[in-house]
C-alpha cells in the first residue's frame, strides 16, 4: 500500500485526483496539505475538506499550506479554468467545519511514515520547498517525490513559455528540484495528453457508486467548456493532475527521460523548464538528474483511471 501525502490546490483536477487516491486500493491517502494555486489557500482547504466529508474520511489530517510564492508576488487565480470557488459549479456547504493542522504536522506525518512515504505536489511548489528549508535532512526520510509540473520543448499553459504550477512559484520550484530525491516530474508533454472526454465522464458519472458520483458531471462540464475556448477542437479536458499519481502505482503509464532540469526564474520566460534532450547531453552530477515523464500510455491512463473512478470508497 503506497502511503501518499498530498500538497494540493483544489482545483478541479486536483479534486479529481483526491477523489482517484480515496477510491484506489493500493493508496493511502495519510495528509493533504493545502495552498494557494488554482484558488485561495482557504477556499483550498474547504474544498479538500468537502470531498473528505463525502466519503467519510475526516479522519485524514488537513494541514494549511502557504497563501502565496516565496518572491512575495500577488497571486494570480484562475476562476476560468476551475471556477471562482475551485470545484466549477459546486460549492462546499457553508457550515462546513474543518480542523486546519499546523505546518509541524507535515514533519510528525514524515517521521510516522518514515521512509515509506510518497509526497505528491500537484499545486504551487511553495509549501513543500518551505518543508524543506525549514526539514532540512530530516525531507530524507520521504522515500520519493512525485510533481505535476513543467513543459519541455513545448508551449506552456499560463505563459508562451510556463506550466501553471512552476509559473506560480518558479524560485520554491527550482529549490525543490534541486532537493527531492528521487523526483519525478509529470509535465504539460504528459498530462495534456492525459485527456478524459465527455463520453468516459457520463459513463464514470452513471455507474460510480461512490458518494463522489453527483460532482463528477458538473465539473467535469465546467472544466471542459474552460478548455475547449482555450483550445479549440480539444476533445476533452487534461486531468493533469491525477496523472502524478497514477505513475506512483502504474510505473509503466510514461516513459522517462533521465535529465537535470533547470528553471528560468524571472522575465518573459519565468517558469520555463529547461533539460538538454540531446542525444548526448551535457554530463551532470549524478544527483541533480530527476526522472521527466515525456510520453504517456494512453490507453493504460484511462483503463486504470476509469476502474478506479467507478469503485466505491473502501471497496
Ligand atoms: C496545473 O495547473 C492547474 O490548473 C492544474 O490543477 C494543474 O495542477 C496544470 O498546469
Ligand atoms: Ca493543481
Amino acid at each position: 500500500m503506497a502511503k501518499i501525502l498530498l500538497f494540493t490546490d483544489p482545483g478541479i483536477d486536483d479534486s479529481i485526483s483526491i477523489m482517484y487516491a480515496i477510491l484506489h486500493p493500493d493508496l493511502e491517502l495519510v495528509g493533504i496539505v493545502t495552498g494557494y494555486g488554482s484558488v485561495k489557500k482557504e477556499q483550498a482547504t474547504q474544498n479538500a475538506a468537502y470531498l473528505l466529508q463525502l466519503a467519510g474520511k475526516t479522519d485524514i489530517p488537513i494541514i494549511g499550506g502557504a497563501q502565496g510564492p516565496l518572491s512575495g508576488e500577488a497571486v494570480p487565480y484562475y476562476p476560468e479554468i476551475h471556477g471562482p470557488e475551485g470545484m466549477g459549479p459546486i460549492r462546499p456547504p457553508e457550515n462546513l467545519k474543518v480542523n486546519l493542522l499546523n505546518y509541524d504536522e507535515i514533519f510528525k506525518i514524515i517521521d510516522l511514515y518514515a521512509n515509506d512515504l510518497i509526497i505528491v505536489s500537484i499545486g504551487r511548489l511553495t509549501e513543500l520547498a518551505i518543508a524543506f528549508i525549514i526539514g532540512g535532512d530530516q525531507m530524507k526520510k520521504v522515500k520519493s517525490f512525485y510533481v505535476m509540473g513543467g513543459a519541455f520543448l513545448v508551449p506552456g499553459n499560463v505563459t508562451a513559455m510556463a506550466e501553471a504550477n512552476i509559473h506560480g512559484d518558479p524560485i520554491a520550484a527550482e529549490l525543490v528540484i534541486e532537493k527531492a530525491k528521487p523526483l519525478t516530474l509529470l509535465p504539460l508533454n504528459v498530462t495534456n495528453q492525459a485527456i478524459v472526454t465527455p463520453e468516459l465522464a457520463e459513463y464514470i458519472a452513471k455507474n460510480s457508486d461512490s458518494q463522489f458520483a453527483p460532482l463528477i458531471k458538473p465539473i467535469y462540464q465546467y472544466y471542459y467548456d474552460a478548455y475547449k475556448k482555450n483550445v479549440p477542437g480539444i476533445p476533452g479536458a487534461p486531468f493533469h493532475d491525477v496523472l502524478a499519481i497514477s505513475a506512483i502505482i502504474n510505473p509503466s503509464i510514461v516513459e522517462y527521460f533521465y535529465r537535470r532540469v533547470r528553471i528560468i526564474l524571472d522575465g518573459v520566460a519565468k517558469g520555463q523548464t529547461i533539460a538538454d534532450f540531446r542525444p548526448k547531453p551535457d554530463s551532470e552530477p549524478v544527483e541533480t538528474i530527476d526522472a521527466i515523464a515525456m510520453k504517456l500510455d494512453y490507453d493504460l491512463f484511462i483503463q486504470d483511471f476509469m476502474n478506479i473512478m467507478t469503485r466505491q470508497v473502501g471497496a
